[in-house]
């Protein structure tokens, strides 16, 4: 068991510091950190009560607040020490765009640490959120825009790292998963407990493997039931059918063929729970309430979680009394476009004159 005084006492130094026991490192392993990690676990009040379940208490797992901005830097801080440690140069990935910030600012912090490191990264053109593909280009790593979707690119990048001296860090990676049960043990310490419930996106399901791995190997009997949310125009796990043309609002889930498919289903199996998916106005309408009633914000495939637990609650698949944790897994900025398109304000133009102003502020 891990104390709760392991966040509270000891200055933050990231997660393999924290959980260095848990890890597959040793005192040769080069440590690249960013002090991921430790992000805040916030109750929200108004979906607790939205959701109508007697006695639901529901808290937001928020992970956009992760150096670049998404869950991917537990991950990365592993995959990125791990790869120095076997003396690779270069790391490659592709991804629907957190993926590739977080690679890029790793491989940048091994220079800082006086490593060559060089950052590729292959992204789906045109469907990646402007925050993420901006923060890829400015942490130094070299981006390419591939005319196909993500599973495509991931299977390109899975044949150059047979060919060429790259180190691949999609959570194919095992580094990547075991960085990222650290959020597990993370929300049980935060909690003072295991949730009964965790509700999570899923994309190429990684996470949701990383998690149940985490709460697997947590150290107490209980388990929370494990609840993923595909989007509904990209949810192979739901249809138990590769989607060919994945298509959703929610950018960073917009995957038809997820690497980690087996295992993600193996989580929800075992552990009680189950993989559902939620429509893209599902993904909207949450999206918008955790801004605007909970004042939490998140990009909208973190959305999905809350979503689902929405539609979960109203066709009474939670039970009364429950503690869940929905995983927010990617900060608001990331996607500023579809936060102005989502809302329901048109910012107004006036000209710099008291009485207009008061006016139209409705005075
Ligand atoms: N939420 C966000 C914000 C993501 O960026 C991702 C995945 C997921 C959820 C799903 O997690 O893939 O482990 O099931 N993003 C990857 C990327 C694919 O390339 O950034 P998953």
């Amino acid at each position: 068991m891990i104390s709760k005084s392991t966040i509270s006492t000891r200055p933050w130094n990231g997660i393999i510091d924290c959980y260095r026991t848990y890890l597959p490192v040793s005192d040769k392993t080069p440590v690249i950190t960013l002090n991921e990690g430790n992000t805040p676990l916030i109750f929200a009040p108004h979906i607790s009560k939205l959701c109508n379940i007697p006695g639901l208490s529901v808290y937001l797992k928020v992970e956009g607040a992760n150096p670049t901005g998404s869950f991917k830097d537990r991950g990365m801080t592993m995959a990125v020490s791990k790869s120095l440690e076997e003396k690779s140069k270069a790391i490659i990935c592709a991804s629907t765009g957190n993926t590739s910030a977080s690679a890029a600012a790793y491989a940048a912090r091994a220079r800082a640490n006086g490593y060559k490191m060089d950052c590729f990264v292959l992204v789906p053109k045109g469907y990646v959120a402007l925050g993420k593909l901006s923060q890829a280009m400015i942490y130094g790593a070299k981006v390419v825009q591939v005319k196909g979707n993500f599973d495509e690119a991931l299977k390109l990048v899975k044949s150059i790292v047979e060919k060429y001296p790259v180190t691949l860090v999609n959570s194919v990676n095992p580094f990547r998963i075991e960085g990222q049960k650290t959020a597990a043990f993370e929300v049980c310490e935060q909690l003072g407990r295991v949730p009964d419930v965790l509700a999570i996106p899923v994309g190429n399901a990684g996470n949701i493997t990383a998690y149940w791995k985490g709460f697997c190997e947590y150290g107490k009997s209980d388990r929370p039931k494990m609840i993923g949310f595909q989007a509904s125009g990209a949810a192979p796990i739901v249809l138990n059918k590769i989607v060919e043309k994945p298509e959703t609002i929610a950018t960073a889930i917009r995957i038809g063929n997820p690497a980690s498919w087996k295992q993600a289903v193996n989580a929800a199996s075992e552990s009680g729970g189950f993989i559902d998916m939620v429509s893209d106005e599902e993904i909207i309408e949450a999206y918008k309430t955790l801004h605007q009633m909970e004042g939490i914000a998140c990009e909208p495939a973190s959305a999905a979680s809350v979503a689902g637990l929405i539609k979960s609650a109203k066709a009474k698949k939670i039970q009364p009394e429950s503690t869940v944790v929905c995983v927010l897994t990617g900060n608001g900025l990331k996607d500023p476009d579809t936060a102005i398109k989502s809302s329901s304000q048109e910012s107004l133009e006036i000209e710099a004159d008291l009485n207009k102003i008061a006016k139209s502020l409705g005075f």
